[in-house]
């Protein structure tokens, strides 16, 4: 059972890559090392643009930040430990659990693309980011603290 108890949502609208990119940066500043970031969306919706920014505010130039959806996880020489994680080729828990990440929730910045499978198994602090991509090719991002 999720006993956490979850903020009201906020939301943003990114009207170009630059404002989801600022967004991200001002969001990383609410983060600790504690916290769990499940970015979802659609592909191309946005999700390793935001860590993108969110990397900046950590130190991490934006050039070495990729999806990193063939190595499934990767660390980043960050101000703080980090690690980004692209789940979108794990379809079951065993696999989760083989990579052996949950030994790090709590004890490192987890910032999930592609978290679904995983949601029920994440502990507060946590951080849920829902990017939608309108008409206009803005994009609608809701985040939910818990
Ligand atoms: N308003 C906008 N805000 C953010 N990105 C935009 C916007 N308009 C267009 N884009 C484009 O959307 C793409 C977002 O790509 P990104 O890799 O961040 O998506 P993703 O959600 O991580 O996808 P995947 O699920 O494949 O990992 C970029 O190519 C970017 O140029
Ligand atoms: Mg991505």
């Amino acid at each position: 059972m999720d006993t956490s108890i979850k903020e009201a949502p906020e939301y943003y609208r990114c009207a170009s890559e630059d404002e989801l990119f600022l967004l991200g940066e001002r969001l990383a500043s609410r983060l600790t090392p504690q916290t769990t970031v499940l970015l979802k969306g659609t592909l191309g919706a946005g999700k390793t643009l935001l860590v993108r920014g969110m990397m900046s505010y950590f130190g991490v130039s934006p050039g070495m930040v990729a999806s990193p959806s063939f190595a499934i996880v990767h660390d980043y020489p960050a101000s703080i430990p980090i690690k980004h994680l692209d789940l979108y080729r794990i379809t079951d828990l065993d696999s989760w659990y083989q990579l052996g990440i949950e030994e790090e929730l709590g004890r490192a910045l987890l910032l999930i693309e592609w978290p679904q499978l995983i949601e029920a198994e994440i502990p507060s602090p946590k951080v849920e980011i829902s990017i939608t991509i309108e008409a206009d090719n803005a994009r609608k991002v809701a985040v939910v603290w818990s």
